[in-house]
């Protein structure tokens, strides 16, 4: 499978997913890094497994509609097979979705349907949930809303704060997306009446 990776920061998910393809956990090939943020270290990761970067800075576009096309104009060589979003901070739009139905896949700090959206961590912790973790899911128009491919659970002690869960959740986060978009690279999963089946090997 071609997958390209988007990204908007530190990019440790962007790099399991990269170290995972390289060493045959995930049977694709990484074809490129899409960023939104100038300067943003994981580009440098990308440059460095010599995949192509591409720089989409919102702010050089008049709207979103343009700045998304901009994007899919990019990646379209690519023919990506799935599109993994790993710390991607911005919301496509439904438009950009339908372009890759069922092909993109978004791993999110929290136990979804709980703690949609940002600081999903600090939304845990205000919660007083003993039990947090990680999702990852497919991508529809609605954020974090998507199928449930797999979750990943972590105790929160009473002690943490906001970064002690979240490099916790972290931990997880790492093979969690690695198995589940490998999962899909192996054409295991299946979605049934929006649940995602065949995640038990
Ligand atoms: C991860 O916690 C991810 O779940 C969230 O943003 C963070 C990105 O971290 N969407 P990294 O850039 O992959 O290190």
């Amino acid at each position: 499978k071609r997958m390209v990776i988007f990204a908007s920061g530190r990019g440790s998910n962007a790099v399991a997913l990269h170290d995972a393809v390289e060493a045959g956990a995930i049977n694709a090939e990484v074809k490129a890094l899409v960023c939104d943020i100038p300067g943003a270290p994981v580009m440098d990761r990308a440059r460095e497994w010599g995949v192509p970067v591409i720089l989409a800075d919102r702010k050089q576009f008049g709207s979103k509609a343009e700045f998304e096309q901009f994007i899919l104009d990019q990646i379209a060589p690519y023919q990506a097979d799935v599109i993994c979003l790993a710390g991607f901070m911005r919301l496509l739009s439904g438009d950009f979705i339908s372009r890759y139905e069922h092909k993109i896949i978004n791993i999110h700090p929290a136990l979804l349907p709980s703690f949609r959206g940002l600081h999903a961590q600090r939304q845990a912790l205000e919660a007083g949930v003993k039990i947090a973790g990680c999702t990852v899911h497919f991508v529809v128009p609605d954020m974090d809303a998507g199928p449930i491919i797999l979750q990943s659970s972590v105790p929160v002690m009473d002690d943490d704060t906001e970064d002690t869960l979240a490099a916790r959740i972290l931990t997880k986060e790492h093979p969690t997306f690695i198995k589940a978009v490998s999962l899909f690279c192996d054409d295991k999963l299946r979605i049934e009446g929006g649940v995602v089946k065949g995640t038990q090997a």
